[in-house]
C-alpha cells in the first residue's frame, strides 16, 4: 500500500509533501512529482502537506485519479522517455535528485478547462 500523487499536482509543484515524508520518496519529474510505492511506508504524513489536494491514499483514490494512481508506479518500474533503466528503488529523492523526465500520461497531459 502507498500514498498516490494525482492530477493536481502537474504544474503546481508545490513541494512541501517532500519536507514531510519521513523516508524520503516523493520524486521529482518536471511537471509533477511521484511517490515510490516500493519505498513509501503508507504513513499518510505527506497528504494534509499538499495545498492543491493532490495526495491520496491509493485504497481512497479519488474519482478520475487512477490513472495517475498507476501512472505513479510506472514513473519507477518503467524506463522513462529517454532512459535506458527504470529508476527501481533509489533509497531517497536526495539520493537521485530532481530525475527533470515525466511519464507519457504527465508529459502530454492537458488541464481540463
Ligand atoms: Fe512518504 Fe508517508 Fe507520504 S512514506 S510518501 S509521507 S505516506
Ligand atoms: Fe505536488 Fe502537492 Fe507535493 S502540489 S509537489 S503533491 S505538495
Amino acid at each position: 500500500m502507498a500514498y498516490v500523487i494525482g492530477a493536481a499536482c502537474v504544474d503546481v509543484m508545490d513541494r512541501s509533501c517532500m519536507d514531510e515524508c519521513p523516508v524520503d520518496c516523493i520524486y521529482e519529474g518536471q511537471r509533477k512529482l511521484y511517490i515510490n510505492p516500493a519505498e513509501c511506508i503508507d504513513c499518510g504524513a505527506c497528504e494534509p502537506a499538499c495545498p492543491v489536494s493532490a495526495i491520496s491514499s491509493d485504497r481512497k483514490v479519488p474519482a478520475g485519479q487512477a490513472l495517475f494512481a498507476d501512472d505513479n508506479a510506472r514513473f519507477f518500474d518503467l524506463p522513462l522517455p529517454g532512459r535506458a533503466e527504470a529508476i527501481g528503488a533509489p533509497g531517497g529523492a536526495a539520493e537521485t535528485g530532481t530525475i527533470g523526465v515525466d511519464t507519457e500520461l504527465v508529459s502530454g497531459y492537458e488541464a481540463a478547462g
